[in-house]
């Protein structure tokens, strides 16, 4: 290759970084991110509420959710700093009877007879130098010892304490990104009088 060819495509590369960069910078990119997994998990299966029928041959089925509590499979986050990815083994607390004659199980149990973790694709990632702590969140009280963060929605409804940051999981086919999860966001509910929450910048950034 010419020398000066070699330069221009030094500078392509180099304008091409900089605009994503920029890009990245000013969008909102990861609200709405929801990447395919290995597995066809459905939170609205798993997790969603029970929604019954009465099918062709008479009998009362649940065509909706099992109703299965996010701690059941996310064990962590009132304890520690990070949420947990359910292992193949709480899968397979039912799925060892329970499905068997459904694709996505079968493919689940290939993993599990492998020996194999499935390899779920991160949905929400903050970068390294940021410090988050789900714990610190989910047990924070009030005076009156009451959660700071929500358990009811907008109009008033129940819900878990996760739906203030990751919406409605529980009606979701597909993990998606629901709030813009960028500093902005951090600092908008950390400066709200009733959560009382630091806007150090040590606090987030240690
Ligand atoms: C039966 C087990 C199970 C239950 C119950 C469950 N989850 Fe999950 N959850 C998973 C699995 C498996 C994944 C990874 C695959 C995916 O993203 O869909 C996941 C992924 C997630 C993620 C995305 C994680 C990431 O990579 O950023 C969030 C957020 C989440 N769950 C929240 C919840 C909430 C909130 C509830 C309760 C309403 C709940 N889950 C109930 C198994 C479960
Ligand atoms: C508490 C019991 C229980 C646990 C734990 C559980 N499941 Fe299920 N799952 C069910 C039931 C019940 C069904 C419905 C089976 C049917 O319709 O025959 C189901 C259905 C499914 C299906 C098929 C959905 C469809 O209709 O095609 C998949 C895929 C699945 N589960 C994956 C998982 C994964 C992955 C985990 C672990 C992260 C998990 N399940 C944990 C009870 C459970
Ligand atoms: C105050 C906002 C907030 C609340 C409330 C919250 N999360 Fe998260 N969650 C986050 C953030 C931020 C991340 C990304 C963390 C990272 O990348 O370091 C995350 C990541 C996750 C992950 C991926 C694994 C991890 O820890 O990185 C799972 C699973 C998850 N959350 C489940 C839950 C569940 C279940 C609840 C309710 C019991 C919940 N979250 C409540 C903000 C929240
Ligand atoms: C829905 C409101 C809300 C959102 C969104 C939120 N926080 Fe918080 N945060 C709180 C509350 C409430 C506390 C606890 C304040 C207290 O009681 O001390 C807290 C505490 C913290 C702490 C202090 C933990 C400790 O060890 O002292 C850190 C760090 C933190 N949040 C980081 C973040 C980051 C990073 C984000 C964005 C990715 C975020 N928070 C988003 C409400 C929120
Ligand atoms: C409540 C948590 C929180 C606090 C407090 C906080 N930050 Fe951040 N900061 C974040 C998060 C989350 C990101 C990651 C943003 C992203 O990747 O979109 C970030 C990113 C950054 C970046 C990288 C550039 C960018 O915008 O992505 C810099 C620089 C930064 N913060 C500086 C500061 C300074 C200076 C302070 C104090 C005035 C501060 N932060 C306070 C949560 C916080």
């Amino acid at each position: 290759m010419k020398g000066r060819s070699v330069i221009r495509i030094a500078i392509t590369v180099l304008v091409l970084f900089v605009m994503a960069s920029l890009g990245y910078a000013l969008s909102n990119v990861r609200k709405g991110y929801a990447p395919r997994q290995p597995i066809a998990f459905s939170h609205k299966r798993m997790a969603g509420a029970p929604v019954m029928q009465v099918n062709e041959k008479g009998e009362n089925v649940n065509v909706g959710g099992f109703g299965i509590p996010c701690l059941y499979c996310h064990t962590m986050p009132y304890k520690g700093r990070h949420s947990t990815l359910p292992s193949t083994a709480v899968c397979m607390n039912c799925h060892s009877t329970v499905g068997l004659n459904k694709e996505w199980v079968l493919k689940m149990k290939e993993y599990w007879d492998r020996g194999e973790p499935i390899p779920w694709v991160k949905v929400h990632d903050l970068p390294d130098f940021v410090y988050f702590d789900h714990s610190a969140h989910l047990n924070a009280k009030n005076e009156k010892g009451e959660s700071k963060l929500p358990l009811v929605d907008e109009e008033g409804k129940p819900m878990v304490a996760c739906q203030n940051c990751h919406g409605k999981v529980a009606e979701m086919e597909i993990v998606s990104v629901q709030k813009p999860f960028n500093m902005q966001w951090c600092l908008d509910c950390h400066r709200k009088p009733e959560m009382k929450a630091s806007t150090d910048c040590v606090a987030c950034h240690r």
